[in-house]
C-alpha cells in the first residue's frame, strides 16, 4: 500500500476525505503519519479518531528555524516510510531542503485555478479581483510559492452574491473530490515532468518511488 503523510494547519476537511476514500478502498494510500503545526487544528482529532497511527503535533516554536522544524517532519516521515506527502490545508512555507529531499512527491491543494490567486488567501483574493471563475487546483510542490507542476484542477463559477465563505464552501465541494482523485491517479498512474508539465503515463502500474 502506498503511504502517505499529510500535513495539515487546520479544520482537516480534505483529510478527512482522503481518510474516508482511504477506507472505502476507493483510493489505494494509507494515511500513515498526520503532522500539524498546530496544537487545536481540528485535522489531529480527525486523524486520531480514524487511528492514523502516527498523529503528531509538532510545535514550530521548538526549532530554530524553517529549516530545523522541517528536518524534524522529515524526520517522521522517513521513519514512517511515507512515499508521498500531502499538504492538505498546510500554512507553512517548506524549506528548500525539504522540497529537494522530497522532490515530486509533495502535492498541495490550493483554492484558486493557478496560477491565478497563489498565496494564503486565493479564496479571498479571486473575489476581490473580480474573477467570475474560481476553483481549486492540485499541484506538486517545488521552490515556487504555489508554483509547482500542476496535477489537476476543477473549476468553479464565482456568483454575484457570493461572499469569501460561500465561494469558498463551494470551492470545497470541489476539493473534497479532486483531492482523493488525484491522489488515486498518482499512485496507480503515475506521471513524468515534460519541463513544468505533467504527463500522465498511459499504462498503469507505474512505479515512481522514493528509494528506502
Ligand atoms: C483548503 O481550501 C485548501 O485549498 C486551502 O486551505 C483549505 C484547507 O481546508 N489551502 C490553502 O489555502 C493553501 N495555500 P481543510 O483544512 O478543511 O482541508
Amino acid at each position: 500500500m502506498n503511504k502517505i503523510a499529510v500535513m495539515a494547519s487546520g479544520r482537516g476537511t480534505n483529510l478527512k476525505v482522503i481518510l474516508e476514500a482511504a477506507a472505502k478502498g476507493k483510493c489505494p494510500v494509507e494515511v500513515a503519519l498526520v503532522i500539524s503545526d498546530k496544537s487545536d487544528a481540528a485535522a489531529l482529532d480527525i486523524a486520531r479518531e480514524a487511528g492514523v497511527p502516527n498523529v503528531l503535533y509538532i510545535d514550530p516554536k521548538d526549532y530554530g528555524d524553517r529549516t530545523a522544524f522541517d528536518a524534524a517532519c522529515a524526520a517522521h516521515i522517513d521513519q514512517a516510510e511515507c512515499e508521498w506527502i500531502v499538504l492538505a490545508g498546510y500554512m507553512r512555507i517548506l524549506s528548500s531542503a525539504f522540497v529537494q529531499r522530497f522532490r515530486n512527491h509533495i502535492i498541495n491543494i490550493h483554492p484558486a485555478l493557478l496560477p491565478a490567486f497563489p498565496g494564503p488567501d486565493g479564496v479571498g483574493d479571486a473575489l476581490a479581483h473580480g474573477a467570475k471563475v474560481s476553483g481549486c487546483t492540485v499541484h506538486l510542490v517545488d521552490e515556487a510559492l504555489d508554483g509547482g507542476p500542476i496535477l489537476g484542477q476543477v473549476t468553479v463559477p464565482v456568483l454575484d452574491d457570493d461572499t469569501r465563505d460561500s465561494l469558498h464552501a463551494r470551492i470545497q465541494e470541489q476539493e473534497h473530490k479532486l483531492y482523493p482523485a488525484m491522489l488515486k491517479k498518482l499512485v496507480e498512474q503515475g506521471f513524468e515532468l515534460d519541463g513544468h508539465r505533467v504527463i500522465w503515463n498511459r499504462e498503469p502500474n507505474f512505479v515512481n518511488r522514493l528509494s528506502w
